[in-house]
Formats: C-alpha cells, sequence, structure tokens
C-alpha cells in the first residue's frame, strides 16, 4: 500500500524532528553566522529583544547573555518540539521566555522591543511586508532589526555540492533561500518601513566537528535533508558509493576533499553565505 502525501503540517512535523536530531550539531555550524547578526543588532544590557523562529534556542541563550539578567529575550517559534528543547536550556535564564507562535503575526505592544532579531527564520513567511511591518510595529522608535539569512542555494556550496552530486538539484525546496536578491529585500523592508537598510554580504567556514558529523546534518537538514525526509526513497541516490569514504559520492566529492597523508582531509567544509540588515530606525 502507498503512503499518503504528506501536506504541510506532516512536512512541517518532520522538519522539526529533524532539527532537534541534529540540533546541538548544527548549532556548531549556524553559531558563527548568527552571532554576526547578534554584533549588527548589538544589543546593550537591560534591552528587550525578540529571536524570530528561534528554533532550540541557541540563539536565544546568546542574546540573553548580551542583555543580561536586568533584560529579557523573548524567543518565538512555530515549533513545540523545537521550544520544548529551547525552553530546557534556557531553564536557569529568569530573563529568557518563549511564545509558539507564527510570527508573521506577532502579537506583541507597540513599540514594545529595543531588537528583533533572528537567524535563519524570517525566509518563509506567506507575506515578508505584512510581517516585517508587524515587526517594526512592535519596536520602539529607537529599535533594531538584524537577520542572518542565506545568499542564493548555488552560492552555497554546503547545500548545493550534495545535490548535484545524485543530480537532486531540480527538487531542492527554495524557500529559505528566498531573500538571496539584496535589491527585494531592501525594497521589502524599506515598504514595511524600515529606514537605513544595510545588506552585508558575509562568508564564514563552519563545521560540526568531523566528516561524519557534516554527513549527519545534510542528509537530516538542509535542501539535501528535506528531500530526503520527504522521499526516503531516494537515500540511496544520495547515499555516497559503498567502499568509498563517506564525502565521495558516485558523481563527484563533495564536502570537497583533496588526499593527503594517505587520507581525506576536509578542505573548508563549508563556506556559509550570509546577508545581514541592519540599521537604525
Ligand atoms: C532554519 S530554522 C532556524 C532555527 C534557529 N533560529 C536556529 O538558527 O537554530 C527556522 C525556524 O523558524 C521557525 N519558523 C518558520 N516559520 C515560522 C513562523 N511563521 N513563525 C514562527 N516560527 C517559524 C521554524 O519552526 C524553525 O525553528
Amino acid at each position: 500500500m502507498t503512503k499518503p502525501a504528506l501536506d504541510a503540517s506532516g512536512k512541517a512535523a518532520l522538519a522539526a524532528q529533524a532539527w532537534v536530531e541534529v540540533g546541538e550539531l548544527l548549532d556548531l555550524q549556524l553559531s558563527p553566522l548568527g552571532m554576526r547578526a547578534i554584533d549588527a543588532l548589538g544589543p546593550a544590557l537591560g534591552d528587550m529583544v525578540v529571536d524570530i523562529g528561534c528554533g532550540a534556542g541557541q540563539s536565544t541563550l546568546q542574546l540573553a547573555g548580551r542583555v543580561g539578567a536586568v533584560g529579557r529575550v523573548v524567543g518565538v517559534d512555530i515549533a513545540v518540539p523545537l521550544l520544548d528543547l529551547a525552553r530546557h536550556q534556557a531553564a536557569d535564564l529568569p530573563q529568557v521566555s518563549f511564545l509558539q507562535a507564527d510570527a508573521q503575526c506577532l502579537d506583541l505592544p507597540d513599540q514594545s522591543a529595543d531588537g528583533i532579531y533572528s537567524r535563519f527564520g524570517v525566509m518563509a513567511f506567506a507575506d515578508s511586508q505584512a510581517a516585517f511591518g508587524n515587526f517594526r510595529r512592535v519596536l520602539k522608535p529607537s529599535g533594531r532589526l538584524a537577520f542572518v539569512c542565506w545568499r542564493a542555494l548555488e552560492a552555497n556550496e554546503l547545500d548545493f555540492m550534495p545535490l548535484q552530486a545524485p543530480g537532486l538539484e531540480a527538487m531542492a525546496d527554495r524557500t529559505p533561500f528566498s531573500f538571496a536578491d539584496a535589491e527585494f529585500l531592501r525594497t521589502m523592508l524599506s515598504a514595511a518601513g524600515f529606514d537605513d537598510v544595510v545588506v552585508q554580504a558575509g562568508n564564514e567556514a563552519v563545521s560540526s566537528g568531523s566528516l561524519e558529523a557534516m554527513a549527519t546534518v545534510l542528509f537530516r537538514v538542509g535542501p539535501l535533508g528535506r528531500i530526503l525526509r520527504e522521499n526516503p526513497g531516494l537515500k540511496t541516490e544520495a547515499e555516497p558509493s559503498s567502499g568509498l569514504p563517506l564525502p565521495i559520492t558516485r558523481n563527484m566529492a563533495w564536502l570537497r576533499c583533496e588526499p593527503r597523508h594517505g587520507s581525506l582531509r576536509l578542505v573548508p567544509v563549508c563556506e556559509g553565505r550570509l546577508r545581514v540588515v541592519s540599521g537604525p530606525l
């Protein structure tokens, strides 16, 4: 009997489960990218900051460190399993709270936040301008917005090469890359009420610590991970061919490897590419 096709909520549940499973390994990759946006936001002691699409909460904790015990951080996410983990991680931090909500219609009071921040949690809104217009409403007049998002899929080797190797790139969901066009971002943010928008490209070598760890992450999350979660029958297509070390697929090397001292060395595991948008209102 064939399984029924997954609907949107089934896909979202699979995604949340995968994020929980590889969360610690993924945090190692995303933290350096997210820290750039935290620096761009520049939260001060005592600030109230909202972390949009906070996931398992690593960035929420990092923000809590910046605003201190006299500040406040509210992590917002739609996925319950991720929020459960986030709440557990932040149990000892009284300045941190979490809200299970669709961030597109964030229901916080007018002019209540000093900062709105996101680490890859703002690219999937149905109406970006409306969502960011609502963020603008929640920010104080002196408030700031900073987030990190991806450039184009093709510019993110770590995501693109493992898709290309088994020829699965046409199946990739491009939603996470929907803010790749800087001009679109400037126009959208300006229409949403933000002035002085700065879009900065940044490259960062990131790693989950080992080749095996990187492969574990790639097979569960990101564009390839999503295809395999939703189409488990394709897993053999994407898996490295037998007898070869992990990073070599049927057609080409991914995670760019080169022979060294008789073994394989991982050359810059990934250049995570990002944009940072920030600026006073
Ligand atoms: C790519 S993950 C990033 C998670 C986290 N910021 C991190 O860097 O580890 C995107 C997150 O945004 C959340 N998300 C997506 N759409 C959302 C929405 N409309 N409202 C609230 N959260 C949302 C997802 O549940 C997920 O946790």
